[in-house]
């Protein structure tokens, strides 16, 4: 069982009257790996936007690192490490890939490393600074989820929440990216919570995973046991 070092504990979201997320709970360990899965529409993205301050909640607590933080805005969930790698990668197109991961370095700490935290970055992603000069917008699929990834990077996260990194891209730079932030973690600590549709990688990759249904948890458990589970098996896995 987690320790604790992030709790999202029993929070609900509300966009205008209609209610997306009930009772939402989860937490992970300091440098564990979770998975939030499910389908379309069931409130994954939201949960993440919730744990990252970019979403109000209402009821419910988040507790990063033995603080309270409920309530607090995307730039205080920030300036506790908690940084989020949004759906869709959202990156600047018309900016260089290094414009890019300069954007991310979004804290004094953060900026002040910036150089040492570029050089790392290319050590984990050669062709990053082969492709430094290139518009964002002209990356592949794939070389563009790794300037998200790295942008969050960027901004020396504690905890890195990532929305759907495999969405659309080829398997084998997906596994990249996951060897890379596994690596991370279980070097600095790095916790994250990584939201997926593709349920088996994300259960390759987490400790532990949580299936998200109609804005509602229904089922948790180690990656083993929801790989195991005949429902998780039926619904997400096609087995
Ligand atoms: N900004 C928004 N305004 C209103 N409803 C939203 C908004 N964002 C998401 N929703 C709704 O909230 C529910 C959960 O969406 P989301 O968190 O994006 O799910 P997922 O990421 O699991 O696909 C959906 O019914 C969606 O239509
Ligand atoms: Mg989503």
């Amino acid at each position: 069982m987690a320790d604790n070092y992030f709790q999202v504990d029993k929070i609900n979201v509300k966009y205008g009257d209609i209610q997306v997320l009930w009772d939402v709970s989860f937490e992970a360990a300091k440098g564990e790996i979770i998975a939030l899965v499910g389908s379309n529409g069931a409130g994954k993205s939201t949960s993440v936007k919730a744990a990252s301050g970019l979403v109000k909640t209402c009821g419910g607590r988040i507790v990063f690192d033995g603080q309270e933080i409920t309530g607090g805005n995307c730039r205080s969930f920030i300036d506790h490490g908690i940084i989020l790698c949004p759906e869709g990668r959202q990156l600047f197109p018309q900016m260089t890939v290094l414009e890019n991961l300069e954007m991310g370095a979004c804290s004094k700490e953060a900026e002040a490393k910036k150089k040492d935290t570029i050089e790392k970055i290319y050590t984990w992603f050669p062709k990053l600074k082969e492709r430094a000069k290139q518009m964002a917008g002209t990356l592949s699929g794939g070389e563009q989820q790794m300037v998200a990834f790295s942008r969050g990077m960027m901004g020396l996260p504690k905890l890195l929440l990532m929305d759907e990194p495999s969405l659309g891209l080829a398997p084998t730079i997906v596994d990249d990216i996951f060897r890379i932030a596994k690596r991370v973690s279980q070097e600095s600590g790095l916790t994250i919570v990584l939201v997926e549709q593709d349920v088996r990688k994300a259960l390759k990759l987490a400790n532990r995973g949580y299936v998200l249904e109609n804005g509602v948890i229904n089922i948790q458990g180690t990656a083993q046991e929801l790989l195991n589970n005949e429902e998780v098996k039926k619904a997400y896995l096609g087995i």
